[in-house]
């Protein structure tokens, strides 16, 4: 049925347009405004296992030993019959004053044959390759009298395969800091793989940090992991909104992202409690959110803390709120200060003297959270300052335009607003039509920085959504194309727009939030049928928006054309259950090409995409004949068709 389906869409062909029934006409005698530059974006912050046990492509868990204060979590005893040993944290033999503890491991017996230490299972496994090289770190040190071989190893949770084995020797009662290449053979790619350290006599070993890195994206160190960088990349995304979402501004005050504790050495980050219920390493950083812009050469929209946190405290304008702001310019000296300021040296020294580009600061995030409504007053003082400093930055009020008007900043004007737009599919559909027509195009611009359809009856924070699987459903990615049509017929005023949340590790505990874009665990990742909406959008986009109306159906779209190129591109949703012909009516070109070509993607409205079945529902490109300024097109049942068109010189 399926293959039946995908043959109909390979063989399309336009056919003369019928004089009445379902018609999207398009004008294209003149640019109805100009497509923001900037539309298609991606946001992030560290929700889902985005990056520890995700982008970040550290594979031990609890590194630094911070993640209980109670027990060495995700550390274990290694042994075998002919050997011993136990292990605890030691809050007294620390590496340095950041990481406040060591996993201390006693060895009680052990000889070359029988070797006794300790095992990381890392994020839900350790991804094993075939022929690649995985490097790690560790901060170690002995107690007196020790002279034995470490040995570094990665096995088979059954024990019976070592995937690859180094041993170091070298440890004596000073910190020291070992790198050691562990080389894999060939085989088959496994996740049921654990790390290990284990000695070859008896003695203790303290254990102040241990790090291990499979190949990263472009061979950074302490990088990102190389098939999600991909995925993104594949979306072809001009900004990166970072780094939260609730993120940032953290449970509280104290726990908020704090932007000085994540740069340097990962040695010296002690990383933080997040919101979303686990500890973050901040191994993910201020200067790798910007590396990973640069990676996508997307541009950085940097979200300071605002002096409110989730669980309601808040710091009131003023001189108490001075030192919050204070912090904000800091952080963007530190983005794009000359290497000759304070800031700016620093990020010299961390490995970046080319300052970024930046040019939106966003001011908190979800602000309308605030019960005290100190945030117009907050908003003021950290706009006031940063456009002191920076006249060039453009500020972002999170009062966006989801929140009544009445509630909007009022004492500044902002140069953007942010609104989050969660809903069902169902509601996509009802309220996209109308999606930002009423909106006074002299207003702030819109950025609408976190948005997803999803297709249960309940949203994404409703408990029952734990019960749905982490990703998306092709009626949510319908809902979704509805409203990034909306989005781009009004680009000119929606300057920027992104998807939320965009990663989740599908491991069980992994998630915090569904729907999500891209899932994986720690070997692999596939996008749901949202990530592929989003693509076909993204990449095929003009420069000038061109009037679309649709009569007489349910499918929703929009237009653009490259002025330079002369390509239109159509965006066809088709949320029904039958098929639909429908009269592409093209006012203002006398002729096309009768050649295009057609990005389908469609399916049954549930089907989705999984681990285990990545590639359910993609899209297909096609070739599309007899097109011409008027001409019928048959949309699949539960479509997104993207048409591409070229108008004859
Ligand atoms: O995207 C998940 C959360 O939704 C974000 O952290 C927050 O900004 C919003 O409420």
């Amino acid at each position: 049925m399926k293959n039946l389906r995908l043959l109909l869409i390979a063989l399309a062909t336009a056919a003369n347009a019928n004089a009445a029934g379902p018609t999207f006409t398009i004008d294209a005698t003149h640019a109805a405004g100009k497509v923001s530059p900037i539309l298609y974006g991606l946001m992030t912050e560290e929700i889902n296992h985005s990056y520890d046990g995700g982008l970040y492509a550290e594979l031990i868990q609890n590194r630094a030993f911070l993640d209980s204060t109670k027990s060495p979590v995700h550390w274990s005893v290694v042994n075998d019959v002919g050997s011993a040993a136990r292990v605890e944290l030691d809050t007294n033999a620390v590496f340095n004053d950041q990481l406040s503890a060591s996993l201390r491991v006693t060895v009680t017996q052990a000889d070359h044959k029988h070797q006794a230490g300790v095992a990381n299972d890392g994020y839900w496994g350790i991804p094993v390759q075939p022929k690649t090289t995985y490097r790690a770190t560790i901060i170690a040190r002995a107690g007196a009298g020790f002279s034995g071989l470490a040995t570094v190893s990665i096995v088979s949770d059954d024990g019976k395969t070592i995937y690859a084995t180094q041993k170091f020797s070298g440890l004596t009662t000073d910190w020291k800091k070992f790198k050691v290449a562990l080389k894999t053979g060939r085989g088959t790619p496994t996740t049921r793989a654990h790390f290990s350290i284990t000695l070859d006599q008896p003695g203790t070993v303290w254990l102040g940090l241990v790090s291990l890195f499979p190949p990263t994206w472009h061979d950074q160190p302490n990088g990102f992991r190389q098939d999600l960088m991909q995925m993104m990349v594949d979306l072809n995304p001009k900004f990166l909104r970072f780094p939260g979402g609730n993120y940032v501004e953290g449970d509280t005050v104290e726990t908020r992202f704090e932007w000085k504790k994540t740069i340097g050495p990962i040695e010296q980050r002690p990383g933080h409690p997040g919101p979303w219920g686990y500890r973050s390493t901040d191994g993910l950083g201020l200067l790798e959110f910007l590396q990973w812009c640069e990676d996508m050469q997307a541009e950085p929209v940097l979200a300071v803390y605002a002096g409110y946190s989730l669980k309601g405290a808040h710091i009131d304008a003023g001189a108490g709120l001075e030192p919050f702001v204070q912090e904000a310019l800091e952080e963007i000296e530190y983005v794009i200060g000359d290497p000759k300021t304070k800031w700016g040296a620093q990020r010299a020294k961390d490995g970046h003297p080319a300052p970024f580009a930046l040019r939106y600061v966003e001011i908190g995030n979800e602000d309308w959270f605030d019960k005290s409504k100190s945030y117009d007053a907050r908003f003021a003082q950290f706009h006031d300052a940063i456009k002191a400093k920076y006249p060039q930055l453009k500020t972002i009020s999170t009062l966006g335009d989801d929140q009544p008007a009445a509630s909007w900043v009022k004492s500044r004007k902002p140069d953007m607003i942010d609104g989050h737009y969660y809903r069902s599919a169902d509601e996509f559909l009802r309220m996209s039509p109308g999606y930002a027509k009423k909106y006074d195009r002299h207003g702030p611009e819109i950025f609408v920085g976190e948005w997803a359809a999803y297709e249960t009856s309940f949203p994404p924070w409703d408990k029952q959504s734990k019960n749905e699987p982490p990703t998306p459903n092709l009626k949510a990615a319908i809902g979704d194309g509805v409203f990034m049509a909306a989005m781009e017929r009004n680009s000119d005023l929606i300057k920027m727009q992104c998807y939320a949340p965009m990663l989740v590790n599908v491991n069980p505990g992994g998630r915090q939030w569904r729907p999500n874009l891209i899932g994986y665990d720690v070997i692999s990742a596939y996008g749901s049928p949202s990530y592929y909406a989003i693509q076909m959008f993204s990449r095929n986009v003009g420069d000038e928006i061109l009037a679309a109306v649709t009569a007489e159906t349910a499918v929703q779209g929009c237009a653009t054309r490259d002025r330079r190129t002369g390509e239109i591109f159509l965006k066809l949703v088709n949320p029904q259950t039958n098929s639909v012909s429908l009269n592409i009516e093209i006012k203002g070109v006398t002729a096309l090409e009768s050649k295009g070509s057609a990005i389908t993607l469609a399916g049954n409205s549930d089907d989705s995409n999984s681990l285990a079945q990545p590639k359910k529902v993609v899209p297909l490109t096609t070739t599309v004949r007899g097109i011409k300024p008027g001409f019928t097109y048959t949309l699949p049942a539960h479509s997104i068709v993207v048409l591409k068109l070229r108008a004859r010189r």
